[in-house]
């Protein structure tokens, strides 16, 4: 079987709705970032801070190769479609699953963090990233899911139907 990644903007769900799906499906579930986390023994703050955005794409770009042969649930960060390499691996070796999201909901669930460096711009910044950002979902998707307002397993399930037919 396939691994399967879930792509989308912070705050999109991905790694609540990856567990959800992981368990429902006995699949074993793996959150990039916390991989990279480990890996590095810094947190992405840190790692942002001291060696830049490129360096964290770079390492993000070699966990995910890592698990494209391992047949999980990979919780992407929402910045990965941003690296070609990264987009191509999505593309030729993941059932890619792109967990859209509206602006306004991810604004309000993500109020309050200050963990994600990029999250950490001025509204208009973290909304032109978000546009930015959000035709290189849909080129690497093979299924797009959206999000607002549902809950985790309905999104899991709904998931779990359009996988059967890809
Ligand atoms: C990032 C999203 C984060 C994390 C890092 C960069 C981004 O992951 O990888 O802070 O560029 O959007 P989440 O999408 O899980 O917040």
């Amino acid at each position: 079987m396939t691994s399967i990644a879930l792509i989308g903007f912070m705050g999109s769900g991905k790694s609540t709705i990856g567990c959800q799906l992981a368990s429902q499906n006995h699949r074993k579930f793996i959150d990039l970032d916390d991989e990279i986390t480990k890996f590095e023994g810094r947190e992405i703050a840190t790692i942002f801070a001291e060696d830049g955005e490129e360096y964290f794409r770079h390492v993000e770009e070699k966990m995910l190769n890592q698990f494209s042969e391992a047949n999980v649930i990979v919780a992407t960060g929402g910045g990965i479609v941003m690296n070609q390499n990264s987009r191509d691996i999505l593309k030729n070796c993941f059932q890619t699953i792109w967990l859209e999201v509206s602006y306004h909901v991810v604004e309000n669930r993500l109020r309050h963090d200050d963990t994600r460096p990029l999250w950490k711009q001025s509204k208009e910044q973290r909304q032109a990233l978000f546009e930015r950002r959000q035709g290189l979902y849909e080129e690497c998707a093979d299924i797009r899911v959206s999000v607002n307002e549902r809950s985790p397993i309905q999104i899991a399930t709904e998931i779990e139907r359009s996988i059967s037919f890809i």
